[in-house]
């Protein structure tokens, strides 16, 4: 049975754009594939803790002597960790914060990423190889190669390196850009350009997913 592994990470609730696309992804996904399974966490209802020095440490020591802290924040990440790797296909959706994720995301990616679980050495074939990750993101400006602050962009650039280069998955990005923008007339067109052309984007990779999956 397929396993879809969703996460949300905007704080906007309903008014967000990128659960909007997330959920409509979802959506697709499961009408497409009804005997998939979904694993959902949203990390803005339920923050994961930033990592201090026991989770970090805790990996770096013998078993036996850990604290009961230590075990604990093992225990903790192991199961983050297990998560992920038990996924078949992982969503992910995010705001742009300040050019870059917001802190609920990169504290899951923290917590989960460990070094030899969830990490493997250059050379080696990830666990997670060629898995399908989609990641949907939402900017309030635009970022497009030809926007004057194109280099300002930190959320995709990041999460393809996190995605595609250390997890390994087969990757597609879908962001709506301008999603505040609601004047000149010019610039309000792009925004609905962006979000029509997201939004079709969804839908055809939820089906591609589902199908990769079904077969
Ligand atoms: C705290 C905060 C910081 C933001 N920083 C940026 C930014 O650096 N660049 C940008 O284009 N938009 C920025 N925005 C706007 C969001 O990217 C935009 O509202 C987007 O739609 C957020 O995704 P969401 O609708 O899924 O929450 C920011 C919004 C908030 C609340």
């Amino acid at each position: 049975m397929a396993r879809l592994l969703h996460i949300d990470s905007s704080p906007m609730g309903d008014m967000s754009v990128s659960r909007g696309l997330a959920a409509a992804f979802r959506a697709r996904w499961e009408e497409e594939l009804p005997t998939g399974t979904v694993v959902y966490r949203d990390v803005c209802a339920d923050p994961l803790p930033l990592l201090d020095r026991d989770a970090i440490m805790t990996f770096y020591m013998p078993e036996e002597a850990r604290t009961q802290a230590q075990a604990e924040a093992a225990r903790y990440r192991t199961a983050l960790a297990e998560e992920l790797l038990s996924a078949d296909a992982v969503l992910v959706s995010a705001p742009m914060h300040n050019w870059t994720i917001p802190a609920h995301l990169k504290a899951w990616l923290d917590q989960v990423l460990i070094d030899g679980v969830t990490l493997v050495q250059p050379g080696e074939t990830h666990p997670l190889a060629g898995r399908p990750a989609t990641v949907v993101l939402a900017y309030g400006g635009g970022y497009t190669p030809d926007a004057p602050l194109a280099g300002w962009d930190h959320v995709e650039p990041y999460l393809r390196t996190v995605f595609a280069g250390a997890l390994q998955m087969e990757l597609s990005v879908i962001t709506a850009q301008l999603t505040l923008v609601n004047e000149p007339p010019e610039l309000a067109e792009l925004a609905r350009k962006s979000r029509r052309e997201a939004e079709a984007a969804i839908e055809e990779r939820a089906r591609k997913v589902a199908a990769q999956l079904a077969g």
